[in-house]
């Protein structure tokens, strides 16, 4: 025998039990998504490699480490996708979508990749459903949004927290982190060394340390939600009085820090207890400078996408696969004739099987039992029979019983 291959590390296989828990969560959130008015759109397994250094952000985890990157034969870099926001606002731009009325209201479901650690909830190959709201700025479209993911959650069996944050505009931001620089840099020798290293590169990101000292230090340093402007301030006010209305309760977390950098203005996450470490179900956040970063006309953007793999894990989602058949075919010198009356139930809308485990007619009869098949034909010399009973007309009378 030769030597097993195995999947990859951090990948897995979706056997039966698993498909038929996923496809609960997909209907779900289709169902949610469709009947508020957003469409389902596909973006390629691979893009340009720029599309995430320049979308998502050259000094992310995403870009510097977790990207799968090949050369395309012809000297182009491509990149399979960890993460679908920047592919669909390049889609979003290259079919002139700002020319639809607006917002343009979109979701998709599908593959994506990072090479990270795998651990529980934490895969190199996991499936994402996500949203995104394009061309609006209006602080409804992100009450919505985050309403829509709650009731996912919610519907799907999942207790879960909502973080919410506010980032700001790029140039209050940009003051800000000058402002955080400075007090990383006057607490130098508390941070930790990768912290330490990344003060110019993303001082942000010193929020999200497991260091002790790091996280002293973290605890009185500036915070960004204190900074907003009078817009900011009011946009955030309104998604906050939303939320309440739709009787959402969430917690303010100026230390909320998701891994891109994109975002602008609302942030937020759900996280759930049930998951351990990796405790973010689905998040995500504004971004009105996304489209415009990569070569499209200013528009502003907001979305979220949640694991399925983490919403299956978070709502213990729970479903049988095995619907049993209408009819099952047990057949004895016969195949043919077997054969057609399968075709035919199926024909006429019956969830039909025939025998094809090469099992003699008493096993047949055992096999029937063990699905729970509603009614079983026997087809063999001593002619044809439905349910112990001489039989004629087989799938009419399956059909009328
Ligand atoms: P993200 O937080 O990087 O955001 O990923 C969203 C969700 O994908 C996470 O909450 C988690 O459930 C799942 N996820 C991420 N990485 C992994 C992994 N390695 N294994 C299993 N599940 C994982 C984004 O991707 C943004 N594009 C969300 C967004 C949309 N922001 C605006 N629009």
């Amino acid at each position: 025998m030769s030597a097993k291959i195995a999947a990859p590390r951090g990948t897995f296989d979706i056997l039966p039990e698993q498909s038929a828990q996923r496809a609960l969560v997909e209907h779900a959130a289709r169902e949610l998504l469709e009947a508020a008015g957003y469409a389902r759109i596909e973006t390629p397994a691979f893009e340009a490699t720029e599309l995430f250094s320049r979308g998502v952000g050259e000094a992310t985890d995403i870009v510097q480490k977790e990207m799968y990157s090949f050369d395309d034969g012809g000297g182009r870099s491509l990149t399979l996708r960890p993460e679908g926001t920047a592919p669909v606002c390049r889609a979003y731009v290259e079919h002139g979508m700002h020319k639809l009325p607006a917002p343009v209201k979109l979701y998709y479901l599908g593959p994506f990749f990072r090479a990270e650690r795998p651990q529980k909830g934490r895969y190199r190959e996991f499936w994402q459903v996500g949203a995104e709201v394009l061309g609006s700025d209006d602080p409804a479209v992100d009450a919505e949004l985050i309403v829509l993911l709650h009731d996912l959650l919610k519907r799907l069996g999942a207790t879960v927290r909502l973080r919410l944050s506010s980032l700001a505009n790029a140039q209050t931001r940009a003051a800000y982190r000058e402002e955080l620089a400075a007090y990383l840099r006057a607490n130098e020798h508390e941070l930790s060394e990768t912290v330490r290293s990344r003060i110019d590169l993303n001082p942000l990101r010193a929020f999200d340390s497991d260091d002790l000292r790091t996280q002293a230090v973290m605890a009185k340093a500036p915070r960004l939600i204190d900074r907003l402007d009078s817009e900011d301030a009011k946009h955030f006010a309104e998604v906050r009085s939303l939320l309440e209305l739709a009787g959402i309760p969430y917690e303010i977390d100026s230390t909320l820090v998701r891994g891109l950098d994109y975002y602008t203005r609302t942030l937020f996450e759900f996280t759930s207890d049930a998951l351990g470490a990796q405790s973010g179900v689905g998040g995500g956040g504004r971004y009105d400078g996304l489209v415009e970063l990569i070569g499209g006309p200013p528009t502003p953007g907001i979305g979220w996408a949640a694991g399925i793999e983490r919403i299956v894990l978070a709502a213990q989602v729970s479903a049988t696969r095995d619907v049993p058949p209408d009819l099952y075919v047990a057949h004895e010198g016969r195949r043919a004739d077997a054969f057609t009356l399968t075709l035919a139930a199926r024909t006429a809308g019956l969830r039909a099987q025939m025998e094809l485990g090469g099992r003699s007619l008493k096993g047949q009869l055992k096999h029937a039992e063990r699905i729970s098949a509603r009614h079983l034909a026997i087809l063999d010399a001593q002619g044809t029979r439905l349910d112990g009973k001489p039989a004629e007309d087989i799938v009419r009378q399956v059909l009328s019983a």
